[in-house]
């Protein structure tokens, strides 16, 4: 391992690669998360040895042993970012350094071990180098799934000694399909997300299997995603399933909770933060009640609501469903700064738009 370069992965190339026709049928129109590319990188840790063993091989199912902790406690945190294909034909990253940052931070709160970032960066750079023909031209990219779990076999309730951290790919197109122009939202009043002092701003499978009930019952009213409302008081709006939450105001100004442990720290939100204040909005990361943000929307003083994360990118949410009935944003049908906002991101993450806060990470 070399801590500053991160380590050398040895590459053992697959034996039977997906054929270029077939692979360029798999990319003409991929969802979301159904088709992988060919290889993953893996690195063991183990607590005698620490790092080791880092390849780009061949992807494959696992053998795990039954007893390996993660299938009983759940000791697994993972990332998600996309790889784009620029306009010049090269491929870029969009700010992975803040992935890394936050895997080591969601592993210091799972009680794993921290992966040196150098290390992260370089796992999915030398995947992408690998795969390269998997990355979509158009409007698809390359979605990367960084991942860890607790591979020890052993069945008391402790940190486990050994682990497995895994990097796979899958070209993707729009994450609501039919790239929708706004989404409907579900209010979970019965569940929530994440409780202070929990796991909610770490990235670990545990909370997306809680929230799952959640989603369900959103996709049986007709919803694209649920918004969850914080544990304590049932008051305060936190996030959706899978993406940060802002709103927009007839002033101009935009709004978005404020980061305390319960909301996962979005990279596109903290992006789209930074955009908003360049183009010299006001910007409040303020807690907002769901009664209050549907009285605003109801006088017209909140004009758009929009979730954004990897995934998603920037989505106009149109309507929130509620057991006590909800209400509709605007005409319902999105908003113009969410629209600008998204354009302007996808214009930087895409090579046509200055990149004037060094965002964007070129691989190839
Ligand atoms: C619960 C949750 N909130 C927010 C986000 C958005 O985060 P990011 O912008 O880093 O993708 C995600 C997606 O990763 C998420 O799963």
């Amino acid at each position: 391992m070399n801590a500053e370069h991160g380590p050398s992965f040895t590459r053992r190339a697959h034996p039977a690669p997906v054929a270029a026709d077939a692979r360029a049928a798999m990319l003409e129109d991929p969802g979301f998360g159904r088709v992988f590319t060919d290889h993953m990188a893996t690195i063991r840790w183990t607590q005698q040895h620490g790092w080791r063993d880092a390849e780009i091989r061949p992807r494959e199912p696992f053998v795990l042993d039954p007893a390996a902790a993660v299938l009983h406690y759940a000791q697994e945190i993972f990332e998600g970012l996309k790889a784009y294909r620029l306009s010049d034909g090269g491929v870029a990253l969009f700010r992975p350094e803040q992935n890394a940052r936050r895997f080591r931070a969601s592993a210091e709160r799972l009680a794993m071990p921290a992966l040196p970032e150098a290390t992260f960066l370089r796992s999915i750079e030398k995947l992408i180098e690998t795969d390269v023909a998997w990355v979509p031209g158009g409007d698809g990219s390359l979605y990367l799934r960084p991942f860890m779990f607790a591979s020890e076999p052993f069945l008391g309730v402790r940190p486990a000694a050994e682990y497995l951290y895994v990097v796979i790919a899958s070209p993707v197109g729009a994450y609501f399909k039919g790239g929708k122009k706004a989404v409907t939202v579900w209010l979970s009043d019965d569940y929530t997300r994440a409780a202070p002092g929990g796991t909610g701003a770490a990235k670990c499978g545990g909370n997306y299997a809680a929230s799952l009930v959640a989603q369900a019952e959103a996709m049986k009213h007709g919803c694209d995603q649920v918004v969850f409302l914080d544990a304590a008081e049932r008051k305060w709006v936190e996030e959706l399933g899978g993406m940060n939450v802002f709103l927009v105001f007839d002033d101009g100004s935009l709004q978005t909770p404020p980061l305390g442990g319960t909301i996962l720290p979005g990279v596109t939100r903290d992006a789209i933060l930074t955009l908003a204040r360049d183009e010299g909005r006001t910007v409040r990361e303020e807690r907002f009640s769901y009664e209050q943000w549907k009285a605003d929307a109801a006088r017209g003083k909140v004009r758009e609501a929009f979730a954004c994360g990897t995934a998603a990118v920037v989505t106009s949410i149109g309507e929130i469903r509620a057991a006590e009935g909800g209400f509709v944003i605007g005409d319902g049908g999105g908003g113009p700064v969410a629209e600008a906002l998204r354009a302007k991101l996808v214009g930087i993450q895409r090579g046509d738009v200055a990149d004037a806060h060094g965002w964007v990470r070129r691989v190839l």
